[in-house]
């Protein structure tokens, strides 16, 4: 049987950064436009995430998940020019999107992303009543993609994240109806379900709520992105475990203790009536030079 397969990116962090406007950097922004300044431009660079970018679309993948934090302080005109960026990695049909916190940085600008984002984050059959909904449901081959937003705005020094209860009760009537139509179902999410160490002011303030319905209903999948490193924690399903992957920034310069910039590609296919996914890394070592970083067998 031919396999399916998939792309996921995160976190490019899109520069240059525009010239804020003086009134633009009351709030939140002012510390974060100082650490683009300081640091962040260093690391997060158009050049590297154009190669990884191109490395990507050469393995002429069947979909591609890119999972937020396309923007840093959310100026209007950075959304200008992710959307152009969105366009130059594939169309709408192609590539689904979830946002991040950084797309949401501060409050008051939170209709930015839906707009200038929209057909990449609507689902299937959405498009006619220009709304986004998260959970957003997508069909793609044997692929159910279900994209959430956790982007919320949060105070200065903050980067944490919520589902809140709407969408984790649009979960809890999905997850079981797609089960039942035999989809391999893949959860798209910004923050990781489970924080990592030293992650508190950063993480996902509802994480417990999705643990208890992942291990409930199930998936198959989880891609998540934020915390700019390459993870593979696995969650309690009702029918085994579920990979929870994470992504370095596809924009990442290796400094320190930054992961470089990586993407994964899944081949998923259905054998003998059970679901196999291999997941491949593709990447960047330490020296900046682009190639396969490691293969498995995930189920
Ligand atoms: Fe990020
Ligand atoms: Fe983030």
């Amino acid at each position: 049987m031919t396999s399916f397969l998939l792309a996921h990116l995160s976190d490019p962090h899109l520069g240059p950064m525009p010239q804020p406007r003086l009134r633009e950097l009351a709030s939140k922004r002012a510390i974060g436009y100082f650490n683009w300044r300081r640091k962040r431009h260093a690391v997060h660079r158009r050049d590297v995430l154009g190669e990884l970018v191109a490395d990507l679309q050469a393995q002429r993948p069947d979909h591609i998940a890119i999972t937020g934090d396309l923007v840093n302080i959310a100026l209007p005109l950075e959304f200008t020019a992710a959307r152009q960026w969105l366009e130059s990695v594939g169309t709408p049909h192609d590539v689904s999107l979830v946002p991040g916190n950084h797309d949401a940085y501060v409050g008051g600008i939170r209709d930015h992303f839906p707009t200038a984002w929209a057909d990449y984050l609507h689902g299937d059959g959405a498009a006619q009543t220009g709304e986004t909904i998260f959970p957003y449901l997508r069909r793609r081959g044997p692929l159910a993609l279900i994209g959430v937003s956790t982007a919320v705005p949060t105070a200065p020094f903050m980067a944490t994240g919520r589902l809140g209860h709407v969408q984790r009760a649009s979960l809890g009537r999905l997850l079981p109806k797609l089960a039942s139509e035999n989809l391999f179902r893949v959860l798209l999410i910004h923050h990781p379900p489970v924080t990592s160490p030293g992650r508190w002011a950063a993480r996902l303030r509802d994480s417990d709520e999705l643990l208890e319905l992942l291990s409930r209903y199930g998936v198959e999948l989880v891609l998540h992105g934020h915390d700019h490193r390459h993870a593979t924690v696995w969650l309690d399903g009702p029918r085994g475990r579920i990979p929870a992957i994470g992504v370095p920034s596809a924009s990442a310069f290796a400094m320190g203790h930054t992961h470089p910039a990586a993407y994964n590609l899944f081949s998923v296919a259905k054998e003998n009536g059970t679901w196999r996914c291999e997941q491949r890394v593709r990447g960047f070592t330490k020296d900046m030079m682009l190639g396969d970083i490691k293969q498995e067998k995930l189920i």
